[in-house]
């Protein structure tokens, strides 16, 4: 393979205009280009990368390769790559294996073709690239320094290898951090799953009965988005405490059984396998449509799906049509992919200024660390966290108040009481 595989370089003009119109949303990323610029932190550093091939992604590794590193990408979801935006980046010097609609073999080629640059640092969203890098090329991985997660199944998964006593190396996870998941996960996924299931299906959401599987980060930002345009929002949990706030939220809390034979729109945001399973699909209603916004396409079960239908056709472009026995119709968005990725754009730029700020800066702290850390997933250092959250909100033009001398010395006190 070249030190490249994408669709079509012709795309990149485009791609270079979008890479700008995004980058002029990503006021904080722009501030760490400019002293990265300068100060060159990650000066001959090999970096791979496996993110969604995005505008906003592009912004970040050009951030990082100003800082001197040697960034190499790969998709780290099949549907979610802008090819447009994959071939302006190979023109900037960014060797980016990528191609929208990649099969899963090719998925696995493009992230061994990132680890041949025998990274010292590692970036990844869902821990594809970590978990392939362990069992494909144990001994590269004495070669790395640590390595940044940017989503909650990566996480997951990170610290099921962490507590296997499998994970060799260092990983930040950047999907903690306060500026990353109140924001990209709550209004981006939010946004964004609502922009690609309308671009699938043009539905009028006013009226509709949306039913919303997990009421994490990104379940709460699709609920109030839904409930925004109209839609009336069942919540399916297994969680007390999330079926609690989402009671008090306002949306009606039930079994996900019973709410499959109500919902018009089944959107899943778990990060958990079989969510929407067969016993649900027997009970939805002619016209039901299937949309998954967590990471991997396991949250429907579509085996199951296929098995129930007699026939699928595509109507339109990312929506299938299944016809099970009685004729009854559900149209599955994406393949069961994340929605707002494979059909949208994915999160604004100015929510993924932050997650990418973070990431940013979580790579020059391993970078600079004069010691490497132990083999475990850590947070986002507390003042990473703050000073993106502070640079947001400069950028924003907002002020805010600051504690007196006065209250910070109460609140350290605990001698005064009423
Ligand atoms: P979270 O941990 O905050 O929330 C997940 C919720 O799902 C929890 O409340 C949990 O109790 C619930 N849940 C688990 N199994 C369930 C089941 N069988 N039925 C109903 N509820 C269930 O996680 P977060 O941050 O909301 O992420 C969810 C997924 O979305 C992850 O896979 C994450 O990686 C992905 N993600 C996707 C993004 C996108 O752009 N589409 C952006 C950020 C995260």
């Amino acid at each position: 393979m070249a030190n490249y595989d994408i669709k079509d370089p012709s795309l990149s003009p485009q791609g270079k205009l979008r890479i700008d119109w995004a980058s002029q949303e990503m006021p904080v990323l722009n501030r760490i280009r400019e002293r990265f610029a300068q100060e060159k932190p990650l000066k001959g550093i090999p970096v791979s990368a496996c993110l969604h091939v995005t505008t906003e992604t592009a912004n970040l590794v050009l951030t990082l390769k100003e800082g001197g590193a040697q960034v190499v990408l790969c998709a780290a979801n099949p549907l979610s790559t802008k090819d447009d935006v994959a071939s302006a980046l190979v023109e900037y010097g960014i060797p980016t294996y990528a191609t929208k609609g990649e099969d899963s073999k090719t998925y696995y080629q493009h992230i061994l073709a990132t680890l041949k640059h025998h990274p010292r640092l590692t970036m990844d969203d869902g821990a594809d690239l970590v978990t392939t890098l362990h069992k494909e090329h144990p001994k590269l991985v004495t070669n790395v320094i640590g390595g940044t997660e940017e989503t909650t199944t990566g996480v997951i998964r990170l610290k099921n290898m962490e507590r296997d006593g499998k994970l060799k190396y260092p990983i930040i996870a950047v999907n903690e951090a306060r500026t990353k998941r109140f924001f990209d996960n709550r209004y981006g996924t939010g946004q964004s799953t609502i922009d690609g299931i309308t671009r699938a299906t043009n539905i009028l959401w006013a009226g509709k009965k949306v039913v919303v599987c997990g009421y994490g980060w990104c379940g709460k930002g699709v609920a109030r988005r839904a409930q925004g345009l109209g839609a009336r929002v069942i919540i399916a949990e297994v969680n007390s405490i999330a079926a609690l706030e989402a009671i008090m939220d306002g949306y009606q809390v039930m079994p996900l059984l019973e709410a499959a034979k109500m919902g018009d729109v089944f959107i899943t945001a778990t990060g958990n396998t079989n969510v929407i399973d067969g016993q649900h699909l027997r009970e939805m209603k002619d016209g039901a449509i299937l949309a998954n916004a967590g990471h991997f396409n396991v949250e429907i079960n579509i085996p199951g799906l296929e098995q129930l239908a007699q026939s699928k056709r595509q109507i339109r472009p990312f929506v299938d049509e299944y016809t099970l026995e009685d004729e009854r119709r559900l149209y599955l968005l994406a393949e069961g992919r994340v929605v707002n990725l494979a059909v949208a754009e994915g999160h604004p730029a100015s929510v993924m200024d932050m997650s990418f700020a973070n990431q940013a800066l979580c790579i020059e702290y391993l970078a600079k660390r004069q010691q490497r850390l132990e083999p475990k997933v850590y947070p986002v250092p507390e003042e990473i966290d703050t000073e993106v959250g502070r640079l947001k909100l400069m950028s924003m033009n907002i002020t805010i108040d600051s504690l007196t001398d006065e209250q910070k010395k109460y609140l350290q006190s605990w001698e005064a009481g009423t």
